[in-house]
């Protein structure tokens, strides 16, 4: 929850000038190899429909220059489930309920019987941490105690983002006196970002991903949305490869470009990995970013909402903590629209009924709120645009109310009528273009499983939080400080 700290050190001019001239470099550098890639692929595409009867769906993937995996299907069990941190005294008149974040991270740790690798933004999990005193900080103190007394028995690697001299890491050096191998990724060094990403691969077998930082008050004081996926070596392995990348680069003045072969992916928005999720034939996929972090093969975050949003038929149902269609770090300003573009053509074009439930605490930037009712009012009932936002307020007694940066929804996930997208990033600008993040795409839109899909449940997270007494209509009129 401290990106606004991380930020701020980016407010000497200086270093932003020589770092924006190393990202325009990074830039080129990329669009240049994204450029060499498309001719490739071009070429491919064209070789493959010459030599191939034309079928009527046969749409040639960006992959299909790869060469074929030996397996193309997984044969593991996999078991998903959807975790969530409900914050203290948060209540839902609602059935819909999951497994605590607390529990799911419990859970990895007593499977652990080899290694456990985390990706992470940054590291608070003790009430010494933060200067406070909560009876509700137990749940974070208790995971870093069984993580540490795993590191003196079993392969831990941590990969963070560098913290700064303000920033509390006395989790961080109990972990690496306990045996834990930890690398600093220097994110604002290498894209002018940070390593916003948080996930877990346990035995190179179970995963978790979602919102929820390293931090005690993400487990019982901020509102939080995750998937865990048990015994899934397919997946573990390829959410493995992301993993390695943040570790090389832990090591690396620079971002490879291109990236050796081993960080190469088969599995992606155009080529899913299929395999059984809860008995249910189910096509996966994960997504990172930024884009220069993406091997080959891999589909950058960005592109996986876009695509998400292309392919759905009624629904996209949108629950984020911010949302803004800038560049929220840059300066000079920047105009951001690529994902506000997509959801105005979705309800224009498709007549897709949009709705998004985005988060408003204390730390809320103001200029959010302009651009939110600018979607909000495309809304207009006799030309089918249908389009609604709301504001999703965690209330805080006035003791809740001291914890600093808590008491928010911080959850960033998608669902449409087919897909369930769960994610690790905010949604403005940067969080695709400098930012580390990744996401878990799941289509199960072949299920004929009675077993409810992730898709379904998802859908009814969505509407148990946008129907309850926290969220509010945004319209014209609304004055924030009504609001939240
Ligand atoms: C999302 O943005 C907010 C505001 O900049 C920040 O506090 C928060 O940490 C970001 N999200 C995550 C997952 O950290
Ligand atoms: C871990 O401990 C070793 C030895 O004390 C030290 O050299 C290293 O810098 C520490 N690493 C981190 C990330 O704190
Ligand atoms: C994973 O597989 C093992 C062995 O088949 C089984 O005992 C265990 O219950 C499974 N775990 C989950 C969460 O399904
Ligand atoms: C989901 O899977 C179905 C069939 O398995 C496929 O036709 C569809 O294109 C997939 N959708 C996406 C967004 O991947
Ligand atoms: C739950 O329902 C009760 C009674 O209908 C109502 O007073 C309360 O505000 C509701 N709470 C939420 C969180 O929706």
């Amino acid at each position: 929850m401290k990106t606004d700290i991380a930020y701020n050190q980016l407010a000497d001019a200086e270093r932003r000038r020589q770092e924006s001239n190393r990202r325009e470099r990074v830039y080129s550098r990329c669009l240049f190899a994204l450029a060499t890639v498309a001719t490739v692929l071009l070429a491919a595409t064209a070789l493959y429909s010459l030599l191939t009867p034309r079928a009527p769906f046969s749409h040639p993937t960006p992959s299909s220059s790869l060469p074929r995996p030996q397996a193309e299907s997984c044969s593991d069990a996999c078991k998903i489930v959807l975790v969530e941190s409900i914050p203290e005294g948060l209540e839902f008149n609602s059935s819909t309920t999951h497994p605590s974040i607390f529990q799911a991270w419990l859970n990895l740790m007593s499977e652990a019987r080899s290694s456990i690798d985390i990706a992470s933004f940054y590291w608070t999990l003790t009430n010494k941490d933060t200067g406070t005193e909560e009876p509700t900080a137990y749940q974070g103190e208790a995971i870093l105690k069984t993580l540490s007394e795993l590191s003196g028995k079993l392969s831990v690697r941590i990969a963070v983002n560098t913290p700064q001299q303000s920033q509390p890491q006395a989790d961080l050096r109990q972990l690496n006196e306990s045996g834990a191998d930890i690398r600093t990724v220097n994110m604002r060094a290498l894209t002018s970002g940070v390593l916003h990403t948080k996930f877990w691969v346990v035995d190179k077998k179970h995963i978790y991903i979602g919102s929820a930082n390293m931090d005690w008050r993400s487990l019982t004081q901020v509102k939080e949305l995750g998937a865990v996926v048990y015994n899934c070596s397919c997946l573990a392995a390829d959410l493995g490869k992301i993993f390695e990348a943040y570790w090389f680069l832990g090591e690396s003045e620079s971002i490879p470009s291109p990236w050796p072969s081993s960080f190469s992916t088969y599995y992606n928005k155009d080529t899913p990995l299929q395999l059984p999720l809860n008995n249910t034939p189910s096509s996966v996929y994960l997504s990172s970013s930024p884009p220069s972090f993406c091997a080959a093969g891999r589909t950058p975050d960005l592109q996986s909402i876009l695509s998400v949003m292309e392919d759905a038929r009624s629904f996209i149902y949108i629950a984020v903590m911010n949302y803004l269609p800038t560049m929220e770090f840059s300066r000079p300003k920047r105009y951001w629209a690529d994902i506000d573009t997509q959801l105005r053509r979705m309800v224009y074009e498709r007549r897709v009924k949009v709705r998004l439930l985005i988060s408003c605490w204390a730390s809320t930037q103001p200029v959010m709120f302009p651009f939110l009712k600018s979607l909000a009012s495309v809304y207009d009932h006799k030309s089918k645009l249908d389009i609604q936002v709301r504001l999703f307020v965690v209330p805080s007694t006035p003791k809740q109310k001291e914890i600093p940066f808590a008491r928010v929804n911080h959850n960033k996930y998608m669902v449409t009528d087919k897909i369930a997208y769960i994610g690790t990033s905010n949604w403005s600008g940067d969080y695709f273009v400098s930012t580390a993040g990744s996401a878990l795409v799941v289509n199960q839109t072949a299920s004929q499983s009675l077993e409810p899909t992730v898709q379904s449940q998802l859908r009814e997270v969505f509407e148990r939080d946008w129907d309850s007494d926290y969220s509010k209509p945004l319209t014209q009129n609304s004055d924030l400080k009504d609001l939240c």
